[in-house]
């Protein structure tokens, strides 16, 4: 690990949280240059819904490289681009009866991001944006001015431009509707919020700890933006592609957003990103939002052999399937140690939190379920939650393996710890 320590920044984070040099991985399996198995329940955070090195995927790859494909090609016309964006239009867009047109931006999901934000703006001649408490959008400055955690936020970096952060579904308890709250300030000339261009947000918070919104909610925001004529923006980036059992997030609750981001998991690990807009908000002159990634033709044809997965209802069911199970396992570790930890369960299809309610506890059951060859990631404002994101793709057994550690390492770290507080009593 020496080199890393000696040339890499101390920005370096995952390193630290997994202290191992990877070499290997397929499916939802991670080795070590030791040949050491990992389970992986981090999935490059909602990047590998389709497993690592996934043989549809990659056979499709090593295929078009051998036959000197374009790898690049700015957003010039590519026969890798014409398939997938055939793919994308008649696997996800007819099937769920979604008109957008498909904007491809610089490679990660911050720049799918800045790219809504800015069309937005652009489009209602408005700047202020309204986002979320514990939103995660990115962290290039649009996006981090929209991302709830200061952690992130060094305002000496750049003051926040032209965004307000308004409570969450459920941010005040079960009893408050956040909805209302938001609409006293939209209709109160006086409450100091200018009328937004767009509000955006994540169906499920993910790096904001697993926080699920309600379908209701999700529709009474979506009419609240039709009444204050607001674009709705949701960030798919960690969400979409399956992971909560649909292709889109949002799919559940019926709504329809203007704008929907989507990177992650759409380029099957390779890096992509996309902004689907509804065409009438398709207002962009040409070449004028570039950027010399975006539409990586590998990642085209990722994503298409990605897409093959939505053909039919099976991937759907199977997600439901592992879902429930997760759900349901994960219940009986909360029941199990209800008496000594106040845990708290969240999530939906193939996304879960365990929130531990405090600071410390999480990060030693991310260890200890590293030291026990499970790669898991923490969540939440204060790294409270500790979040299940297995590559949907994963089969029962091993995620009933990597559920079992869980269980098992919180079991030992309680029993570690009231062994420690005997001694001290008997000390
Ligand atoms: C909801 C959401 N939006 C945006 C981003 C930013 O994506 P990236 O890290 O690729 O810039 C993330 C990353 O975790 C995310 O979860």
């Amino acid at each position: 690990m020496r080199i890393f320590e000696e040339m890499e920044s101390e920005v370096r984070g995952y390193v630290r949280a997994f202290p191992t040099v990877f070499d290997v991985a397929k499916g939802a399996f991670l080795y070590d240059e030791q040949g050491m198995r990992y389970i992986d329940f981090f999935a490059g955070a909602g990047t590998l819904n389709y497993g690592h090195n996934n043989p549809l995927i990659s056979n499709a790859l090593i295929e078009y490289l051998q036959h000197d494909g374009i790898v690049h090609g700015l957003d010039k016309a590519t026969v890798a681009k014409k398939q997938f964006l055939q793919k994308f239009r008649d696997t996800i867009l007819a099937p769920r009866n979604l008109e957008y047109k498909v904007q491809f931006t610089g490679p990660t999901g911050t720049n799918a991001v800045e790219t809504a934000l800015k069309l937005a703006r652009m489009v209602k001649r408005r700047s202020n944006v309204i986002a979320f408490t514990n939103g995660y959008h990115g962290l290039t400055m649009g996006a981090l001015a929209v991302t709830g955690n200061d952690f992130y936020r060094d305002e000496s970096y750049g003051a926040r431009n032209n965004a307000d952060s308004v409570p969450f579904d459920g941010y005040f308890g079960p009893d408050v509707n956040t909805i209302d709250y938001l609409r006293k300030f939209l209709e109160d000339s006086s409450s100091g919020i200018d009328l937004p261009a767009a509000i955006i947000v994540e169906t499920v918070q993910g790096e904001g700890g697993i926080n699920v919104a309600s379908s209701e909610w999700l529709q009474q925001l979506e009419a609240l933006c039709r009444e204050f004529d607001i674009m709705l923006i949701i960030d798919d980036i960690q969400m979409g592609n399956g992971r909560t059992g649909t292709f889109f997030s949002f799919e559940e609750s019926g709504i329809k957003p203007d704008l929907v981001t989507v990177s992650k998991s759409i380029g099957g690990g390779l890096p992509m990103a996309l902004l689907l807009m509804r065409p009438e908000l398709d207002q962009w002159k040409p070449g004028e939002h570039t950027g010399t990634f975006r539409g990586n033709n590998l990642a085209f044809v990722a994503a298409a052999q990605a897409l093959t997965y939505w053909e039919n209802d099976d991937f759907a069911d199977s997600i439901r399937y592992k879902g429930v199970i997760m759900e349901e396992e994960l219940g009986k570790i909360v029941a199990k140690y209800a008496d000594r930890l106040d845990i708290e369960l969240r999530g939906r299809g193939m996304v879960w939190g365990l929130d531990f309610k405090r600071t410390g506890f999480p990060g030693e059951v991310a260890r200890a379920a590293f030291h026990n060859q499970l790669v898991i990631e923490l969540a939440g404002a204060d790294d409270n939650v500790v979040k299940f994101l297995p590559a949907l793709i994963i089969d029962e057994e091993t995620l009933r393996e990597g559920l079992a550690i869980i269980d098992r390492v919180i079991g030992e770290i309680l029993l570690q710890k009231e062994s420690v507080m005997r001694g001290d009593t008997a000390a």
